[in-house]
C-alpha cells in the first residue's frame, strides 16, 4: 500500500474550486468541495489535458480542452467525450494537512 504523504495545507486550498499540486514529478488535482476534500491525478482520461485548468463546481470537474467532465467523488466521466473514469487518490487531512496515498 503505498504511503500517506502531505501535500498541501488545508488552508492554502483555493475554497470550492480545483487546486494544482506537484508531488514529485506527478501532477495531482485536490478538490474542495462542500462535502470534503477528494484528489486526482490531474491527466484527463480522454486525452490527457490537465484537469486543474479546468472549471469545477461543486463535485464536478470539467475538462479545459473538450469539456468532458466527472464526479470528484468517484472519478467517473460524466459527460461526453470523456469514457473512463479519471483516477482517484484516498485523502485523508491531518494536522491541518491534506494527506494523500501516492
Ligand atoms: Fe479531457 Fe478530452 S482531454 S475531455
Amino acid at each position: 500500500e503505498k504511503p500517506w504523504r502531505d501535500v498541501i495545507a488545508v488552508d492554502d486550498l483555493e475554497k470550492d474550486w480545483v487546486t494544482r499540486v506537484e508531488v514529485g514529478r506527478t501532477t495531482i488535482a485536490v478538490y474542495d468541495t462542500p462535502t470534503g476534500i477528494y484528489a486526482s491525478l490531474a491527466l484527463c482520461s480522454h486525452a490527457g489535458a490537465d484537469l486543474c485548468d479546468g472549471y469545477f463546481d461543486n463535485h464536478v470537474i470539467e475538462c479545459p480542452l473538450h469539456q468532458g467532465a466527472f464526479d470528484v467523488r468517484d472519478g467517473k466521466p460524466i459527460a461526453a467525450p470523456a469514457t473512463r473514469a479519471i483516477r482517484g487518490l484516498e485523502v485523508r487531512v491531518r494536522h491541518g494537512k491534506v494527506q494523500v496515498r501516492i
